[in-house]
């Protein structure tokens, strides 16, 4: 279901992706070479609930941890666990939180110490299909425009946007309708409504854009030929004359 959300509802957002945000920047100070997934994790839990909100993906379908800390060819999903972070390493935090019943939803992919010209292209350039998809971002705009500009970018620097997973709504649910994709036709799709939130997260691929689910833990998301990926993602706001990113 598309929710659409009133005035009270965008200030309880404001709060709930204020506190992502925040997370985020604690996560990029801490974060060093030599730490594990699980204790990028436990800064996560550790902040998030410092600020009185829950750690929505905690639970969420099962999910193990309160965040997804993806490194080097792991897209998206990766559970925190005992991998030791490396020089050179590019890693993906992806986290939610919900307070007041609604959920803030952010990803940044951070640099783990001296990280090669290629990685850090591909960071920048993942970072750059989401500003793109909120040029001219409005009330009225197709919602397929967004993966058109998202795809564009990635393709016009030489990489391949994941079509196995989207972007989707968010509010009471983290995962509301509508489906968000990274990639599409340009003019098509349903037209966007003021009030609607959404979370625009490109995951971009250095070679192939095929993935692989892994069996068994059931969540970690990799790329069919182990080369690196890049994820970034913000929650936005719908205006009739804008947009407003609400975890920036
Ligand atoms: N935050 C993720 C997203 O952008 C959701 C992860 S669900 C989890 O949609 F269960 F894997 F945490
Ligand atoms: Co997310
Ligand atoms: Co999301």
């Amino acid at each position: 279901m598309i929710t659409i959300k009133n005035e009270r509802e965008i200030a309880l957002m404001r709060e709930s992706c204020r506190i992502v945000k925040e997370t985020l920047e604690f996560v990029g100070k801490n974060i060093r070479a030599g730490m594990t997934t699980k204790e990028v994790d436990e800064l996560v839990y550790r902040y998030i609930t410092s600020c009185g909100a829950y750690p929505s993906e905690l639970g969420y379908e099962g999910y193990p941890a309160s965040s997804c800390v993806s490194v080097n060819e792991v897209v998206v999903h990766g559970v925190p666990g005992d991998r030791v972070l490396l020089d050179g390493d590019i890693v993906s935090v992806d986290i939610t939180a919900e307070k007041n019943g609604f959920h803030g939803d952010a990803c940044r992919t951070f640099l783990i110490g001296n990280v090669s010209e290629e990685k850090k292209r591909l960071v920048k350039v993942t970072e750059e299909c989401f500003f793109k998809a909120v040029e001219g971002l409005q009330a009225g705009v197709p919602l397929y425009d967004i993966g058109y500009k998202v795809q564009a970018h990635a393709e016009a620097n030489g990489y391949s946007v994941v079509r196995a997973l989207t972007g989707h709504g968010i509010g009471r649910e983290m995962h509301e309708d509508p489906s968000v994709p990274n990639y599409g036709k340009k003019g098509t799709g349903m037209r966007l409504k003021a009030g609607m939130t959404i979370c625009i997260e490109p995951m971009i691929n250095t070679g192939t854009f095929k993935v692989n689910f892994n069996r068994a833990d059931g969540w970690t998301v990799t790329t069919a030929d182990n080369m690196p990926a890049a994820h970034y993602e913000n929650t936005v706001l719908i205006k009739e004359d804008g947009v407003e990113i609400l975890t920036l």
